[in-house]
């Protein structure tokens, strides 16, 4: 009797334990109180109903292991519930199919019968991810829940927008909170420009929508609470877009999903408040919404309470009402007498007609040539990757809709206005005064033209007597402060670099190209010209140009000068023979140039450097894109940072700031930076650290062959530290020249500097101590975990160009 109990027992653990698995074949369908478990048990796939008193079921997947109602993240048979659960099942066919019945033997849902050609013997597998595959015995899949998501994507998952520019994947909405069935709102690519905008739909009418800038990105947050990494990638190959995410930590569970009230929610599961907590959402302010804001009329999301404004030349129709939008001041007349405004960090895609292989100057000429056109925006997305035309000529006809002005991540949109505004109701002794004005100011025009004309004249006549001192044609007084910083004339630029010669190109930055520059009397210079779509002001430029003239340290690579001609904006560097540090340390035959002596001396250089930018110049500048190619090396190998197209200027009282125009390379930004934005000295310290490993080890951050093993040059050194083998990690062409406690203390530091958290990394007074003090103690370090991943490593190093396209700043001040 005892012996039978048992075997009962037994059998009923062994059927348990059959049922919780994770596999559904041929010979073991799935029935309505069955269901399969992931392996790592996170996810479930079975038969559930979200209400009592309606009997539907459905075949879907949710967290496993998650207390309370289910939280669903796919579901089979949204819109064709089963009612007689019965005797439902999941099967598995002859033909490698999955079909599923309801007891009426109704055929309910199936995957499609023409992607098998009918081999046998297929199985399907909820995986640790969340995705239901179907594979061969072949070990080929064959179909997956993640390429046909219902109103969620999980970590892992493409979210693939458009494959040659047709839209792919669209995410549907639920009906309501317990209603899985298809919604109207759902969310997709734009089927006019599908890589432009994803756009959320009531039906078939825009609801809201987000802007892409149609090129490749990748960054990251920290979670909250958690020490994991949210990493998120967009990805456009040229043929493909897709959206992707990842976390650094699997036990952490997160989702993107559509709810039933359109709004895009990024979660994470909170294990102490047992809830799912929104990391992100939008839209969140009212005129986000589709065209809330009249044609001409944008929403001003750089306002504490975001509003509707006009745009520049236009007025209300309604007073203060602008779902009527607004109107022109001036009527535009088709023909000559118009001319275009730039306003700055705006954003538009809708409506828009996108015109291929067009330089800026044909973008405009386009747009002026078509009496229906109103506006142009232009970008350069060379630097991008997979582009088969890198140009961007956007036009737009007609109205203006649904704009938004953003504090960081618009670009310039060049509006089209009618010229010489004459306002209505102006008196006679305006017009009197304008005219005076008018006088005058041609006076002026023509006095700096006959002075500018003589000069010319002048600079002619003593070509040939080789000024010794002379490449400063006039020097300006900003706002009444005195300087003595020279502004180079625009003339003198152009003879020597040869009018931008492709011959003087030395180099391509984030920001624009740099020549080689001989002034009169020999000199030679690098000239900077920053690429033309620069959303920042003249005044701006100049400022900025004046506060970094003002660093000196020899350390940094020194600005000589700048220039501003019409839309030109130029800065003059000394010029450094011996190019980048980059061109030494990445190349096998130049590298053993630099022995570990020259080496510490560069490394402790560009601490000095960094510490100066950091905390002994009168300011806190942040460079943000420290970087090989950006330490230049003077003809004794002492190192000098240049580069500040990037660079930030705090208050000193100011210790963090925020931005979502990520600018960088891949590889050297902190996480913190790369993922949220955040930077600090320490996002510096961060890329000094990575920049150290480069040194020693002579590998680049993210070196293909590195990538196969290991995710990144960090994780490498981590690997090594750890297992106390650091050595291999010295670059073979100097080993005969090292101390070997100089190398350790190196690696050490570089590790240091490399933590996660910003917290634990060291500020670079601390470094230079390290590296002053051998015998001082160093903590221990923990642990990198941040990550890069495989689709997202870009392997040359190359900018991450989220904006570099209209982020041409070359600094701010950051006076908050
Ligand atoms: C059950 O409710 C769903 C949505 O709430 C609805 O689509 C379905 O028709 C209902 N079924 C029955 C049998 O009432
Ligand atoms: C599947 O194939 C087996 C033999 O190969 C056959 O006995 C069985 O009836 C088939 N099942 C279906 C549903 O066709
Ligand atoms: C399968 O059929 C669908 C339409 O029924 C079609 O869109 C798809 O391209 C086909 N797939 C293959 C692999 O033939
Ligand atoms: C979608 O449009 C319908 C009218 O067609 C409206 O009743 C509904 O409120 C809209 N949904 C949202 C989320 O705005
Ligand atoms: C959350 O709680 C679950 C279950 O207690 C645990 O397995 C998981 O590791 C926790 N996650 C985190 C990030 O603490
Ligand atoms: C972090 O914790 C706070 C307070 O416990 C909570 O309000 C917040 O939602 C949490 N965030 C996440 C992402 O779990
Ligand atoms: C603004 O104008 C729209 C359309 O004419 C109208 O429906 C709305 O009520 C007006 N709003 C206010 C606040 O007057
Ligand atoms: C506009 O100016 C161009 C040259 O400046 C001229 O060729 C063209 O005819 C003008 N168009 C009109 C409509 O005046
Ligand atoms: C742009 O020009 C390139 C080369 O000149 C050509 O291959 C490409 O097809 C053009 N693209 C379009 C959209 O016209
Ligand atoms: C874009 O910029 C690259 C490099 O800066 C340049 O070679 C190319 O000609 C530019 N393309 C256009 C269309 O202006
Ligand atoms: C002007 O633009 C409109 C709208 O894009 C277009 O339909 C029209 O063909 C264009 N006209 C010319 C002459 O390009």
């Amino acid at each position: 009797m005892g012996m039978h109990y048992i075997s009962i027992f037994f059998l009923l653990f062994l059927s348990s334990l059959c049922k919780s698995d994770d596999q559904l074949t041929q010979a073991k369908p799935l029935t309505h109180d069955d269901k399969l478990v992931s392996k790592s048990g996170d996810f479930a796939l079975g038969f559930f109903s979200l209400t009592t008193s309606n009997k539907s079921f459905y075949l879907g997947i949710w967290y496993h292991s998650l207390p309370g109602p289910h939280t669903v993240v796919w579901v089979a048979n949204r819109d064709n519930p089963i009612v007689a659960p019965l005797s439902a099942k999941l099967i598995v066919t002859n033909n490698s199919q999955m079909v599923l019945f309801d007891s009426r033997g109704h055929n309910i849902w199936m995957t499609p019968s023409n992607i098998t050609a009918g081999a046998p013997g297929a199985y399907a597998e909820l995986s640790n991810s969340g995705n239901f595959v179907l594979r061969l015995p072949s070990n080929t899949d064959i179909w997956q829940s993640f390429d046909h998501p219902t109103d969620t994507i999980l970590a892992g998952m493409r979210f693939l927008v458009s494959h040659k520019a047709q839209v792919i994947t669209r995410l549907v909405a639920w009906k309501g909170s317990d209603d899985p069935s298809s919604g109207d709102l759902s969310i997709s690519g734009d089927p006019s420009a599908p890589d432009l905008q994803l756009v959320t739909w009531n039906k078939t009418r825009p609801y809201c929508r987000t802007v892409w800038n149609g090129v490749s990105v990748s960054g990251g947050t920290y979670l909250s609470n958690t020490s994991s990494i949210l990493y998120q990638t967009v990805v456009n190959s040229g043929d493909e877009f897709y959206f992707t995410y990842a976390i650094s930590d699997n036990s952490v569970y997160t989702r993107v999903m559509l709810d039933h009230t359109g709004k895009y929610k990024f979660l994470a599961w909170n294990n102490h408040s047992s809830s799912w907590a929104l990391i992100s959402e939008y839209p969140t302010a009212a005129c986000e919404l589709y065209a809330s804001c009249g044609p001409f009329s944008y929403c001003d999301l750089t306002q504490m309470v975001p509003t509707c404004q006009c745009l520049e030349g236009f007025e209300t129709v309604d007073d203060a009402n602008f779902s009527n939008g607004c109107r022109r001041k001036q009527a535009l007349k088709c023909g000559n007498q118009s001319h275009f405004v730039a306003l700055p960090g705006m954003k538009v895609r809708d409506k828009v007609l996108h015109i291929h292989n067009r330089s800026l100057d044909e973008c405009e000429a386009e747009c002026r040539r078509n009496c229906s056109c109103v506006a142009y925006a232009y970008a350069n997305l060379s630097g991008a990757i997979g582009m088969a035309d890198p140009s961007r000529c956007l036009v737009w006809s007609g109205e203006l809709v649904d704009i938004w002005k953003a504090t960081t991540g618009g670009e310039s949109l060049y509006l089209r206005l009618a010229d010489s505004p004459v306002y209505k109701g102006i008196s006679s002794v305006k017009i009197i005064i304008l005219i005076i004005a008018c006088v005058l100011l041609l006076t002026c025009v023509c006095l700096v033209w006959m002075y500018k004309y003589r000069a010319g004249t002048l600079q002619k006549k003593e070509k040939q007597k080789k000024l010794s001192r002379g490449y400063f044609s006039t020097s300006n007084n900003l706002e009444g402060k005195h300087t003595e910083f020279p502004f180079v004339s625009y003339g003198d630029i152009l003879s020597a670099t040869n009018f931008f010669a492709d011959s003087n190109l030395l180099g391509r930055g984030g920001f624009g190209n740099v020549y080689k520059g001989t002034l009169e009397g020999g000199n030679e210079v690098a000239v900077k010209r920053l690429s033309q779509s620069s959303g920042q002001g003249i005044v701006e430029f100049k400022n900025e140009v004046i506060l970094i003239a003002k660093l000196q340290h020899k350390n940094l690579v020194g600005l000589l000068g700048s220039c501003i001609h019409e839309d030109e904006k130029l800065l003059i560097y000394e010029y450094l023979p011996n190019k980048s540090l980059d061109v030494f340390l990445f190349n096998a035959s130049r590298k053993h140039v630099l022995d570990w002596s020259t080496r510490l001396k560069i490394i402790k250089g560009i601490a000095r450097g960094l510490l100066y930018l950091h905390q002994d110049s009168r300011l806190t500048i942040i460079h943000r894109d420290l970087k090989a190619s950006n330490i230049l090396l003077d003809t004794e190998m002492n190192p000098k940072i240049s580069d500040f197209g990037m660079a930030r200027i705090f208050a000193t009282n100011q210790n963090q700031a925020n931005t979502t125009r990520v600018v960088g390379t891949y590889g050297y930004m902190s996480p913190e930076y790369a993922m949220g934005g955040a930077f600090s000295v320490k996002s510096d310290t961060y890329s000094f650290g990575v920049l150290l490993l480069e040194i020693v080890s002579g590998l680049k951050i993210n070196s293909p062959q590195l990538i196969t093993n290991f995710s990144s040059l960090i994780t490498y050194a981590w690997r090594l530290w750890e297992d106390g083998n650091a050595i291999e990690l010295v670059d073979s062409s100097f080993v005969a020249s090292f101390r070997l406690h100089e190398v350790l203390r190196c690696i050490h530091v570089g590790l240091l500097c490399v933590q996660d958290h910003a917290r634990d990394r060291p500020l670079m007074s601390s470094v230079m101590f390290m590296f002053e003090n051998e015998s001082a103690p160093l903590p221990a370090p923990k642990q990198p975990v941040y990550f890069a991943q495989g689709t997202c490593a870009d392997e040359e190093g190359r900018e991450i160009t989220s904006n570099s396209v209209n982020a041409v700043s070359i600094t701010t001040v950051d006076g908050r």
